[in-house]
């Protein structure tokens, strides 16, 4: 799919589909603003038609479509639905854009998007380009295949460039987020890591059992030796050429290429979700790949622990207790509760590397999406000014979070009669209690935590997207790095 910036006016664009973007309007008086009025007038009437019979309302999701429309060089004109006026942001931009991507991929093969607010370029791009996404390469038969060749933007050339970097590297960690967990243990989570770092330049590194053995990392080991998979902890290290801050930014990101709970075994019914549960490291690695291109002025490296989670006559039990690199012992009294656990012996290394801010992006509780449904993750610091810019980057990348409390009260809760702490603090606040955990590794250094778990996938296909993984984090943790300094 080529991605072109184009200029002109829009009755001379060549393409199959020209696309258009309008709200929801009060009265029928109300008047279309920018591309959309040129657009009726040029039609003789069209969206005014549409809006008049009540076929197009302006909500989100819905279009309208002009076949061979009279004066234009495309060959339709493709009205989409953004939604209440006072609501448009660049968000509903994105979004509108992957729903006319997603309508017309399988009938067309160019699309040009025309818009009023240049400073949308960039959302409509991924929009465009995360819209087209589809994980189809294991059915033998493509249905959804997509046949768009040629993407026209009408924007800026450095936006249209950056958006384009980001939602591609936004698709590359869908890409590994969905695989199976046959397909993707964590030597082929790591193999696909690496092959990422070598094409985009990036140092890598990787810790395989014996050197993490070496480190003491007995809180992540323990997770892994149920499983016949080894473990690894994957580093990827990005260095600008002209440092404009002294910071350190880590980025670690929840590696579990299959959870199946461990012996305290999950129930069967949804276990297949289970293999989007390297979410948090799969953000982590498109986010490096699009950081590679951007260049911000940071050191940005990235910490990425994966293991599977495996019941077996060499698993950890419940009531285990093992030694984090940091020295904590820990008290394993659910086996389920491992992406905390392999989380803090990463959380140490980043510490050690000389890591000055630390981000951890991880499905780690159901518990959240109990407390905050679908369309938010989970944000926990130790840092308030630190988690203003995350707030911030996620802002401006359309990625919804919201700020959970993780205080002493959770803390409290994870007490453990045998060892310094325990590994779960019962029903109350799951997700609080997860991120008291990994609070009490990340100590003094900066910290925010992104409970992903029910931001990370979708269970069913939406009109702007596929189902299966979304690759949430990975345009934040872009954004968070490029406006650093
Ligand atoms: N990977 C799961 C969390 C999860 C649950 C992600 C549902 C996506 C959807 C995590 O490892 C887990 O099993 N957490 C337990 C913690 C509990 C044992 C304290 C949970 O949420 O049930
Ligand atoms: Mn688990
Ligand atoms: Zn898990």
């Amino acid at each position: 799919m080529k991605i072109e910036v184009m200029a002109g006016s829009m009755e001379t664009l060549k393409c199959d589909v020209l696309v258009l973007f309008a709200g929801e309007r009060t009265t029928l008086s109300d008047s279309l603003s920018g591309v959309a009025m040129q657009a009726n007038t040029l039609t003789g009437g069209w969206i005014e038609d549409a809006y008049a019979s009540g076929e197009f309302t302006g909500k989100v999701g819905e279009i309208s479509v002009l076949h061979r429309p009279a004066g234009f060089a495309a060959r339709r004109l493709a009205l989409i639905g953004t939604g209440k006026p006072a609501a448009y942001t660049s968000a509903s931009a994105r979004k509108a854009a992957a729903s006319a991507m997603r309508h017309c991929k399988t009938q067309a093969t160019s699309i040009v998007y025309a818009f009023d607010d240049a400073t949308h370029a960039s959302a409509v791009t991924e929009g465009a380009i995360t819209g087209s996404w589809e994980q189809d390469h294991h059915k033998s038969v493509h249905r959804r295949e997509n046949k768009i060749e040629f993407v026209g933007i009408l924007g800026d050339a450095t936006a249209v460039e950056r958006g384009r970097i980001i939602a591609e590297s936004q698709n590359f960690s869908r890409d590994m987020i969905n695989e199976p967990g046959n397909i993707l243990p964590p030597r082929e989570l790591v193999r696909r890591g690496r092959e990422m770092a070598v094409a985009c330049g990036l140092e890598c590194e990787v810790l395989d059992q014996d050197r993490m053995k070496q480190l003491g990392m007995g809180s992540l080991l323990g997770v892994a030796i149920g499983s016949a998979e080894p473990p690894f902890l994957m580093i990827i290290r990005y260095r600008p050429a002209t440092a404009a801050s002294t910071d350190h930014l880590a980025l670690i990101g929840k590696g579990v290429t299959f959870d199946t709970g461990g012996i305290s075994i999950k129930p069967a019914d949804g276990m297949e979700k289970m293999k989007n549960d390297m979410a948090g490291g799969g953000a982590m690695l498109g986010a490096m790949r699009a950081i590679s291109q951007l260049k911000p002025g940071i050191a940005v490296t990235a910490y990425i622990p994966t293991v599977e989670n495996m019941p077996g006559s060499r698993a950890q039990r419940p009531g285990d207790i093992v030694t984090s690199m940091a020295g904590k012992t820990i008290e394993v009294l659910n086996t389920d509760a491992e992406g905390r656990l392999i989380l803090v012996d990463a959380i140490t290394y980043a510490k050690q590397q000389g890591c000055t801010h630390i981000i951890d992006a991880a499905t780690l509780t159901g518990a959240i999406g109990v407390a905050l449904g679908y369309g938010h993750a989970g944000a926990f610091t130790n840092n308030p000014a630190l988690l203003a810019r995350v707030m911030a980057a996620a802002d401006k990348a359309g990625e919804k979070l919201w700020h959970m409390p993780v205080e002493e009260e959770h803390r409290e809760q994870l007490k453990s009669a045998y060892a310094d702490i325990g590994n779960i603090g019962g029903r109350a606040g799951g997700a609080c209690t997860a991120a008291a955990f990994l609070k009490e590794w990340a100590e003094e250094t900066p910290w925010v935590h992104l409970d992903i778990a029910f931001t990370a996938y979708l269970d069913d296909v939406k009109p702007f997207s596929a189902k299966g993984a979304t690759g949430f984090g990975v345009r934040t943790f872009v954004n968070l790095a490029l406006d650093w300094v």
